[in-house]
């Protein structure tokens, strides 16, 4: 279509300029070569480059020293001790222009601070460049994230949400670090459940071959009805048990209605996904189904599965139940489709990084799996080595009773209805702050629906995914402390600063100089500068509050520097308006690492 192609041509642009790596990175460079003169008969050292705990030390510090002293000491040396090591790697650092000065501190840190025109050069060079050129660079090329996942005919709760909006998160960071991501919606398509939907499909709607689907509406409503039916009537029962066969057989009536049932929920699904702006590529458990006998059969090879109370199974060291892959009747589950998927993904797709987003509550089975696959040596045995597989566990989402999240009504919590508030609650403050006369009708709904959706998304994002949370509209709808609310008004309020002072920012980022002469300044430059650094990390441990707590941190830097430092009217108003410009410009890169639309105007 017109808008991938667009797409595409945008992204190859964007790789003309190549990512710089790091700031961090950069150092790490320019110590490695100073190790190398300064040691040449020591190949094997990698230089240890941290950021300063105590910004009173520096900006950055190298910890080669200690380590360096402990390999040479005692071996006739000239070294007198790890100080002077340490002096030796600052002597044999090449010129650059990155680095203002280093000292050595206690047994050997090499304390680093970076040079304020380096800074502001960098930072201008990013304006001018773009963000893509602060893209990390990751050891890998094409992942899976397999992620959001819902089954099909039951309703998508609010597990299913943290894992749309956390997967979404990783896909979107992995992409920007020029990473190809395939974002795979795992969907539960094929478990037995179908051979009940199926009869009952046939018993309340006989001429649901008519129509291309079946007015079913409510599937959950559908899927329960069936459910009491199936445990009430032992001949409706003994009917689902073999549509179940007759299915997985292949027939074609019943793959028929199978399809229908799973189009209903895909409808359903895409409401969501449309709404949260996430793109997923289905390729549900149905899909591996083919492939089952053939995995199964490599694991056999290598003598991985054994017969164990009539089922087939894999014994894992260190687990009392093995991981059944053939059940007694001989039928295949969850286990056997994951493994399959795993060597579907490895041999066909040939990622070298599978990601799973799932509750902590699946972490057995995923802990079972992998451990599976290292055996049969699809997976290195080594955690650090390629391909690699990992699960991205998340915590519960509570409510206020600090139980598991549901409402009064309903059991599940629906996540459209979640929506719903969270927009009509953000359009109520915005009417309150008397937005209605002054914007559009339209421009109203969107910003609601901007702030509303991303206060939702951020307030998960924000913790540490492994923790539970509290799901509470008041808090994450709040203009005050770390929310989407906050900050998606500073940066409207940094744009509101750039379009009144009425100067052309394009014409600035060419013609005008960056200097961050102010110490508050500064700090907010270099903060700028640690953008591709913390995204790397984020990305390296799947950690998107890593994300987070960068941007709301960015706000802070920002306040501090707007409350000292004038920016309008001022002698480096030049300047400083390229400061305010960056800081929007990489906390919007922030907003769409996080799946948030920002807002211009509040
Ligand atoms: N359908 C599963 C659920 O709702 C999640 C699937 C996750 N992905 C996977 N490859 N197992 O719990």
């Amino acid at each position: 279509s017109a808008v991938e192609v667009h797409s595409r041509t945008i992204s190859t642009m964007e790789t003309d300029k190549e990512s710089i790596g790091s700031l961090k990175q950069q150092l790490a460079k320019l110590f490695e070569e100073s190790l190398r003169a300064a040691f040449p008969d020591i190949s094997d050292v990698q230089p240890l480059v941290a950021i300063c705990n105590d910004p009173k030390n520096g900006d950055y510090q190298c910890n080669n020293a200690m380590s360096l002293w402990n390999k040479i000491k005692g071996k006739g040396t000239q070294f007198k001790g790890p100080q002077p090591v340490g002096k030796s790697i600052v002597e044999n650092l090449p010129a650059s222009d990155m680095i203002e000065n280093c000292s050595i501190a206690g047994p050997g840190f090499i304390n680093i601070v970076l040079a304020r025109q380096w800074i502001a050069k960098s930072v201008q060079k990013m304006l001018i460049d773009g963000i893509e050129t602060w893209a990390p660079k990751l050891p890998v090329k094409r992942t899976v994230v397999d992620f959001s996942s819902p089954n099909i005919a039951k309703e998508m709760h609010v597990g299913h949400l943290r894992s749309t909006i956390i997967g979404d998160t990783l896909a979107r960071m992995l992409e920007f670090s020029n990473v190809e991501v395939l974002r795979r919606n795992h969907v539960g398509d094929w478990g037995t459940q179908f051979g009940m939907l199926i009869e009952f499909l046939f018993e309340k709607f006989p001429n649901w071959e008519a129509g291309s689907t079946p007015a079913i509406g409510d599937l959950e409503a559908f899927y329960k009805a069936s459910k009491q039916r199936f445990d009430s009537d032992p001949d409706f029962k003994e009917r689902a048990q073999k549509a179940v066969v007759s299915l997985q057989g292949g027939d074609e009536k019943y793959r028929k209605a199978w399809a229908q049932i799973c189009e209903i929920s895909r409808k359903e699904f895409q409401k969501v996904y449309e709404r949260l702006g996430v793109h997923l590529e289905e390729k549900g458990e149905s899909f591996y189904n083919p492939y089952i006998p053939k995995a199964l059969e490599l694991l056999n090879e290598k003598g991985l599965i054994e017969e164990s109370e009539g089922a087939r199974v894999i014994f894992i060291e260190g687990k009392k139940i093995p991981l059944i892959v053939v059940k007694r009747d001989g039928g295949f589950n969850y286990a056997s489709t994951d493994l399959t998927a795993l060597w579907y993904r490895l041999n066909e797709e040939k990622a070298d990084w599978m990601i799973y987003v799932t509750d902590v509550g699946q972490r057995e089975h995923f802990e079972m799996f992998f451990s599976a696959a290292k055996h049969a040596g699809w997976l290195p045995s080594n955690e650090n080595d390629y391909p690699k597989a990992s699960h991205v566990g998340f915590g519960l989402v509570l409510g206020e009773d600090g139980k598991r999240f549901r409402t009064r009504s309903t059991e599940v919590v629906k996540l459209v209805d979640l929506l719903d508030e969270a927009k009509s609650r953000c359009k109520l403050a915005l009417e309150e702050r008397g937005k209605a006369k002054e914007w559009t009708a339209e421009e109203l709904d969107q910003t609601a629906e901007a702030v509303g959706y991303g206060a939702v998304k951020y307030a998960d994002l924000k913790n540490n995914r492994l923790t539970n949370y509290t799901f509470n509209f008041d808090q994450m709808l709040s203009d005050k402390g770390n929310t989407a609310v906050y900050l998606l008004y500073a940066h409207a309020r940094i744009c509101s600063i750039i379009r009144k002072s009425g100067r052309d920012i394009e014409e600035l980022k060419k013609s005008g100089a960056m200097d961050l002469a102010h110490q508050d300044e500064r700090m907010l430059g270099l903060h700028l500068l640690q953008f591709p650094e913390i995204v790397e990390e984020a990305c390296t441990n799947l950690l998107p509050n890593l994300l987070c707590e960068y941007l709301y941190k960015l706000s802070e830097d920002f306040t501090k520097f707007y409350t000292n430092c004038q920016v309008v009217g001022s002698d480096e108003e030049t300047s400083r308006l390229l400061l305010c410009e960056a800081t929007a410009l990489v906390m919007r890169k922030c907003f769409h690492l996080l799946g948030i639309t920002p807002v211009y105007k509040i």
